[in-house]
């Protein structure tokens, strides 16, 4: 999609498998393919944007709130008739059960409309006149200019409209290239997109990273970028740019997030949150539980029920009732897990549970790790998969301590029922994460809350509130007393 129109596309492609394996003996499964685009395109879609922003006055940012509400009020219109579509994609192309394709769904067109209504009420209290030392001002907030935006597989539609909603409604522009995994699924709101916003407001171009990408930000022509994903290809990105200076970063990055567990915690209450925390979509979310710290005097009681409970989830296909286990997109996922795996028994740990580790295809069974010390990869690194760690402490300063040495700072959960011990945690806690979640596993939602991190987990902060914020800037209009 550019500068208004759908192209019909001429060149390279490539091509999209399926997560499920069509038969028995694990065949591909094809689900379509996709253009493979580079510097042409790019440069298309640079000045497709740029046009958009820069052409015309009452055109995409200097046109009137209302309008661009209505248009974005058509898109989730269109949006919303295509929901079995796209939630047959995210079951297909990720492996997404289909109560949490539905939800992922439902939730971007809840997140779609709580939007409209908040930027209603940000156009009402920022359209103001004031008064300060002989200096009439009326203040408003508006756009930044062309946003380059980058989603991740887990959340291939809800994360990255959660960048690209708030990005087109303040008025920019955007270029936007859906994830490796979960790109298929944009396919049925192309048309949506096309019909509703003016052309050039919102351009998509498809590809590998290093082709299309890379160029755009080469053309010194992105004022954002919007990405979620890795701190790797985050950076990379940045320096590409030719000024660094003018780029305004929203970045959802790695995350490390703890769980705590108190000796006083309800070990039913905590048992449940952590095998949610750890293992809903495979563990596959930035704000999944990655490491379980459990107090050494009820460690071997939470060992053995906990793993109990991850040996008995149900693993299959994302359409089957009831199943919490379900095929990873990447393909050299396993592996990966394998090695941290690997390197952490031969560093000392052991695999506790008796399933952990079982191979079938694309996937490998959680597999819960203990005791794990500071030598082991999956201590440090972000597994983003199903493998558990646990570590025991006796004092709470030493999770802490750690907290306080990790490279990363999103969320942490704590479980504990006396308010005199928990209470003052609060405190220290709050300063080396962004949220603190009391008895409950870590999650991003309800999306009005704040979503950030500190260190290398976050650039920014999205939620609805927060994003229309992140994705403009105020300007003012000033005379003075004569
Ligand atoms: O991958 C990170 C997502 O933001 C997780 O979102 O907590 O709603 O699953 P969630």
């Amino acid at each position: 999609l550019v500068d208004g129109q759908l192209k019909k596309w001429t060149g390279e492609t490539s091509e999209v498998y399926s997560t499920i394996s069509s038969t028995e003996n694990y065949a591909p499964t094809l689900l379509g393919s996709i253009p493979t685009m580079g510097e042409a395109a790019a440069a298309e879609v640079v000045e497709s944007a740029v046009a958009a922003y820069n052409n015309g006055q009452g055109l995409w940012p200097t046109m009137k709130v209302i309008d661009r509400i209505r248009c974005m009020e058509n898109f989730v219109t269109q949006m919303k008739a295509a929901r079995s579509e796209v939630v047959k994609y995210l079951m297909w192309e990720i492996g997404k059960s289909l109560p949490d394709s539905e939800k992922e769904f439902d939730r971007t067109v809840e997140y779609i409309y709580d939007t409209i209504e908040d930027y209603k009420e940000l156009d009402r209290n920022n359209a103001r006149f004031t008064k300060s030392q002989g200096v009439n001002a009326m203040v408003r907030r508006g756009p930044l200019g062309v946003v380059l935006c980058l989603g991740p597989y887990n959340y291939p539609l809800n994360e990255t409209f959660s960048l690209l909603i708030p990005a087109i409604i303040m008025g920019n522009t955007v270029i936007f290239k859906p994830a490796k995994h979960g790109v298929l699924l944009i396919s049925p709101l192309l048309e949506a997109f096309k019909s509703s916003f003016p052309k050039g407001v919102i351009n998509i171009v498809y590809g590998r990273g290093r082709e299309v990408a890379s160029p755009i930000m080469k053309s010194g022509k992105v004022d954002i970028l919007a990405l979620i994903g890795n701190s790797k290809s985050a950076i990379a990105l940045q320096d590409l740019h030719p000024n660094k200076n003018r780029l305004r970063l929203i970045l959802g990055l790695e995350a490390k997030n703890p769980a705590i567990i108190l000796p006083d915690a309800d070990l039913d209450l905590a048992i449940q949150e952590c095998i949610m925390g750890t293992l809903s979509f495979n563990g596959q979310r930035c704000t999944a539980l990655k490491i379980l710290y459990v107090h050494e005097s009820i460690a071997a009681e939470f060992n053995r029920r906990f793993t109990d409970k991850v040996d008995a989830l149900p693993f299959g296909n994302p359409w089957e009732k009831g199943v919490s286990l379900t095929p990873l997109p990447e393909k050299d996922k396993p592996d990966y897990i394998q090695e941290l795996i690997d390197d952490a028994i031969t560093k000392g740990a052991k695999v506790i549970n008796a399933k952990g580790g079982e191979r079938s295809d694309n996937y490998i069974f959680p597999a819960v790790l203990f005791p794990i010390n500071k030598e082991m990869r999956v201590y440090h690194e972000e597994q983003f998969g199903p493998v558990i760690p646990i570590i025991t402490f006796k004092d709470i300063q030493e999770p802490l301590n750690d907290m306080a040495e990790s490279n990363y700072g999103q969320q942490v959960s704590l479980f504990g029922k006396d308010i005199k011990t928990i209470a003052p945690l609060i405190d220290t806690l709050v300063n080396l994460v962004c949220r603190v979640n009391l008895n409950s596993s870590c999650q991003r939602g309800p999306d009005v809350y704040p979503f950030t991190g500190r260190k290398d987990s976050a650039v920014g902060t999205l939620s609805i509130h927060d994003a229309l914020r992140s994705f403009s800037i105020r300007t003012f209009v000033a005379s003075k007393d004569n």
